[in-house]
């Protein structure tokens, strides 16, 4: 894909941070984009914001939805597609993400299960989701982001094992993916996300980079 122009691009937990930048980024480069988030507050304001520095012609929708839950994601897509009068999505950015568990042994398990379920089953959902209209999109991509937990059982001296770590390594969708989509002209790609401030911490470890890359 040469040139976001045109496109039409999904992006989940797109209410603030990563997900709201892209948004408008992708906006600003003339592609129209569909934004989920489960704050539906939040991904109205980034629709607002989007659409005032997008060129003419760009549709931007924001939509409420769960990620976790995949009666809500396949609403989500009946809406992006009556919107936006498309038969599919060129890019599908599955960003939407959460932190948490802890320790197996002395956490809730409960937030262990909120954060698989958003972490892993909504990438999943999505995944199930967009990929036939990813694929008939001919040049479909599909970002799923990841985190360097997925890389380490720890980040360091007084970090655990947690969650995240199994969670957020999103490798098994992610590759499972990469095949079947590759014969279809679609590709599938898990970006690794560290801190924000991260640049410098990759420097300082470039293996980690390994994980940055489009797969295959
Ligand atoms: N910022 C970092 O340092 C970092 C590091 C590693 C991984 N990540 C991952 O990158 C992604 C974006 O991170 P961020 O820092 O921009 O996070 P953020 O918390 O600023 O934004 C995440 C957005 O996702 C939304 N969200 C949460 N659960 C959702 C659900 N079930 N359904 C729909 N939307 C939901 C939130 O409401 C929020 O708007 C996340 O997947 C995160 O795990 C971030």
């Amino acid at each position: 894909m040469d040139s976001f122009t045109g496109k039409l691009a999904v992006v989940t937990g797109g209410g603030s941070g990563m997900g709201r930048e892209l948004v408008r980024q992708l906006a600003a480069q003339g592609c129209s984009v569909a934004a989920c988030d489960l704050n539906a507050d939040a991904v109205a304001q980034t629709a607002a914001l989007a659409r005032e520095g997008a060129p003419p012609g760009v549709r931007i929708s924001g939509h409420a939805c769960d990620v976790a839950e995949e009666a809500q994601v396949l609403r989500f897509r009946g809406e992006l597609l009556e919107q936006h009068a498309s038969d599919h999505v060129d890019l599908v950015f599955s960003n939407a993400g959460i932190g948490g568990g802890g320790s197996f042994v002395n956490d809730r398990r409960e937030d262990w299960e909120r954060t698989f379920a958003v972490d892993w089953w909504g990438v999943y959902y999505c995944a199930r989701a967009f990929l036939p209209l990813l694929i008939a999109s001919g040049d479909g991509v599909l970002v799923n982001t990841s985190s360097v937990n997925g890389f380490w059982a720890t980040l360091g001296p007084g970090t655990r094992a947690s969650t995240g770590s199994c969670a957020r390594s999103r490798k098994t969708p992610t590759t499972t993916l990469c095949w079947p989509a590759w014969r279809h002209r679609t590709r599938a790609a898990r970006r690794a996300s560290g801190p924000v401030a991260g640049r410098r911490r990759l420097a300082a470890n470039p293996g980690a980079e390994a994980g940055g890359r489009l797969i295959p």
